[in-house]
C-alpha cells in the first residue's frame, strides 16, 4: 500500500492572447450595447486567439512554460497533464498528447477532460487524487479554451459572453494539507440548455450540420442562469457546512467567471465580503476552463501560506462543484 500524501498547488500560471474583443468593438457586429453587456454581465473586454494556426493546446503552452520556467521543473520530470476543455485542437489526438509534445514533457501520461465550465475543479480534483495515492510527484492541470472558435457572432445573446484564454497549475505532494475536499455533480438532463450539438458522433459535420449552425455553442442563457445561481451556492454552501467553516474562515472566494450577477449572488449565500472574492470578468469574459486558474494566476502575489479558498463553478452538461483548498507556499 502507498502511502497518502497531502497535495497543494505549488505554483499557477495563466496565458491569454494579446488581442481585445471590447464591448464597443461587439455593438459594432450585432445589435448590443456597452451599457447592456456590462450591466447584465459585468464583462468589459475579452481576448481572442485571432491567429488561425494557432489554438487551445498552444494557450495551453503558454501556460505551462510559464509554470516550467517559474518554478525549474524540467518537462521530463512531468507525470501527468490533464487538459480540461471543451475546445480541443480536434477529437483526437487529445489536446493533452499535443501539449505533452510541445512541451517536451516525454515521460508524462495524459489526457483530456470535458466537463465545459468545471473542467478545470473536476481535473484538479482528478489530478490530486493521482498525488494523494502516492503514485505521482508532479502533475499539471491546465484548463484552456478558445471559445472563439465555436462562438457564432451573430447571436448577441451568448457571443458577448466569451473569451478566450489558459491557466494551469503544477500540483505537488506537500508536508501540510492543500487540496481538502470536494463536492462534484453532474445533472445530464440540463444538457440541452448549454451544448454544441454537431461534429460529433450523433451529427457528423455536413452541409446540413453548417447550414443549421450547429458547430457553434448554444445556450439558453435565462434556464442556464437559474440553475447556475441555485446549484454554485449550494455546492459552496455544502462544502463549507461539511468543513465547518464560516465566511470569516475563507479567505477567497474563486468563482467560475460567467456573470457578475451569479458570482455576486453566490459570495453572499456564503457570506463572503466581496472583497474576499477573485473577479476578472470585466478582463476575459468567460473563457470556460480558464476562468479560475486565470483567477488564482492574477491572484497569486496576494495570496499568503494558510489562506483558505473555495473554487466553485457551473456549466454545460450541467456540470458543478466546489472545492475546499489551502494554499501553500
Ligand atoms: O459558463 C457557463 C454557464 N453560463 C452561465 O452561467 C450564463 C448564464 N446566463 C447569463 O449569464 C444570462 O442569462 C445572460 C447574460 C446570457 C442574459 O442575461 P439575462 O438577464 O438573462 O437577459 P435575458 O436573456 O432575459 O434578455 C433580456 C433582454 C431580451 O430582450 P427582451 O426580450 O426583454 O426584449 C434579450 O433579447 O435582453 C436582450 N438581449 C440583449 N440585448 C442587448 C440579449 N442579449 C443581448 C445583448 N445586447 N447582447
Amino acid at each position: 500500500m502507498m502511502k497518502a500524501n497531502h497535495v497543494s498547488i505549488s505554483a499557477v500560471a495563466g496565458w491569454v492572447p494579446n488581442d481585445v474583443l471590447t464591448n464597443y468593438d461587439l455593438s459594432k457586429i450585432v445589435d448590443t450595447s456597452d451599457e447592456w453587456i456590462t450591466t447584465r454581465t459585468g464583462i468589459k473586454e475579452r481576448r481572442i486567439l485571432k491567429d488561425p494556426k494557432l489554438a487551445t493546446s498552444d494557450m495551453a503552452v503558454g501556460a505551462i512554460n510559464k509554470l516550467l520556467s517559474k518554478t525549474g521543473v524540467d518537462p521530463n520530470e512531468i507525470d501527468l497533464i490533464i487538459c480540461a476543455t471543451v475546445t480541443p485542437d480536434m477529437l483526437f489526438p487529445s489536446t493533452a498528447c499535443l501539449i505533452a509534445n510541445k512541451v517536451g514533457a516525454k515521460n508524462a501520461f495524459g489526457f483530456d477532460l470535458s466537463a465545459a465550465c468545471s473542467g478545470f475543479l473536476f481535473a484538479l480534483d482528478c489530478g490530486s487524487k493521482y498525488i494523494s495515492s502516492g503514485i505521482y510527484n508532479k502533475v499539471i492541470v491546465v484548463g484552456a479554451d478558445k471559445m472563439s472558435s465555436i462562438i457564432d457572432y451573430s447571436d448577441r445573446q451568448t457571443c458577448v459572453l466569451f473569451g478566450d484564454g489558459a491557466g494551469a497549475v503544477l500540483l505537488e505532494p506537500s508536508d501540510q494539507p492543500g487540496i481538502q475536499d470536494s463536492v462534484l455533480k453532474i445533472d445530464g438532463s440540463g444538457g440541452d440548455y448549454l451544448k454544441m450539438v454537431a461534429g460529433g458522433s450523433l451529427n457528423p459535420a455536413s452541409i446540413e450540420t453548417i447550414k443549421n449552425k450547429q458547430h457553434y455553442a448554444y445556450q439558453d442563457g435565462k434556464t442556464v442562469f437559474k440553475f447556475a445561481v441555485t446549484k454554485m451556492a449550494d455546492v459552496s454552501e455544502e462544502i463549507m457546512k461539511r468543513n465547518h467553516l464560516c465566511g470569516e474562515d475563507v479567505d477567497w472566494l474563486v468563482p467560475h467567471q460567467a456573470n457578475l450577477r451569479i458570482i455576486d449572488a453566490t459570495a453572499k449565500r456564503m457570506q463572503i465580503d466581496s472583497s474576499k472574492v477573485m473577479i476578472n470578468i470585466q478582463k476575459y469574459g468567460n473563457t470556460t476552463a480558464a476562468t479560475i486558474p486565470l483567477c488564482l494566476a492574477d491572484w497569486e502575489n496576494k495570496l499568503k501560506n494558510g489562506d483558505n479558498l473555495i473554487l466553485a463553478s457551473f456549466g454545460g452538461g450541467f456540470t458543478w462543484g466546489a472545492m475546499y483548498l489551502t494554499w501553500r507556499k
